[in-house]
């Protein structure tokens, strides 16, 4: 579904990513995993248009790299983006709204209900304002806003970030239930044990470079891994 060739980010004289090459095949999850500054959402924000790349991304076969952002939104990728970002004075259904930009009015009361089952939360909370959810909440929101223009690609970038572990646990059992249902997802994470466990493949970014990549069980059992990621010795 996604195939990435030769990326590079530059930001100014600072060289980000550096000629990465990976794959997201459809219906699959892939993660990549990475310590601070790897280049993790650099990646991400180059793949859905908000930094300018060089080299091929393509999805579905088509060339995206240089397509506007709003653009590659409409083609079928979302990102959840790091730190959440909702509308904090917007409501959740407001929020919820804005995911579903690309859909006519009377599509969107069904993805409405549709999220709503997915994370009740959500549904009791309609009307309130998303400043006033719990981080975790929040977290379940910016998965649902995304989820509103039905990717066929859902990219996360670090959803795990800040969450008490019991409410980690919650958020990726629904990623495992949305790729069950289909949805190709493209997890980024710098808490690797978890991303290893739900994913199906794994890449491990360091300093701009694919430094291992593997059957994310492979990796999980793999010391370099495990002494490095895992916080093992
Ligand atoms: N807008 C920017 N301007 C200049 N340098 C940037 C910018 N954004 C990122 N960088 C640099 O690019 C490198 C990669 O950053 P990036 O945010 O992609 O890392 P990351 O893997 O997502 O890290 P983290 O886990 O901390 O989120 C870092 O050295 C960072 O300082
Ligand atoms: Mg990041």
């Amino acid at each position: 579904m996604l195939e990435v060739k030769d990326l590079n980010v530059f930001y100014g004289v600072i060289h980000a990513v550096k000629g990465i090459n990976f794959n997201v095949p459809d219906g699959k999850i892939v993660t990549l995993i990475g310590a601070n500054g790897a280049g993790k959402s650099s990646t991400l924000k180059a793949i859905i248009g908000l930094v300018r790349p060089k080299g091929e991304i393509l999805f579905k076969g088509k060339e995206i790299s240089k397509m506007p952002a709003h653009l590659i939104a409409r083609s079928g990728i979302a990102l959840v983006p790091e730190g959440r970002r909702v509308f904090v004075n917007l409501t959740i259904l407001e929020n919820l709204r804005m995911g579903g930009f690309n859909k006519e009015l009377h599509e969107l009361e069904p993805l409405y209900e549709k999220m709503f089952e997915l994370f009740p939360i959500l549904k009791e909370r309609a009307y309130q304002k998303a400043g006033t959810l719990s981080g975790g909440e929040q977290q379940m929101l910016a998965i649902a806003r995304a989820l509103m223009s039905e990717p066929e690609l859902l990219m996360l970038d670090e959803p795990s970030l800040g969450l008490a572990p019991l409410i980690v646990a919650e958020v990726f059992d629904i990623l495992k239930e949305l790729n069950k249902q289909g949805r190709t997802i493209l997890l980024v994470e710098q808490n690797a044990a978890q991303a290893l466990k739900l994913a199906d493949y794994g890449y491990v970014l360091e300093n701009g470079t694919i430094a291992l990549e593997g059957e994310a069980s492979g990796l999980l059992e793999n010391d370099e891994v495990r002494k490095r990621y895992l916080g093992e010795d």
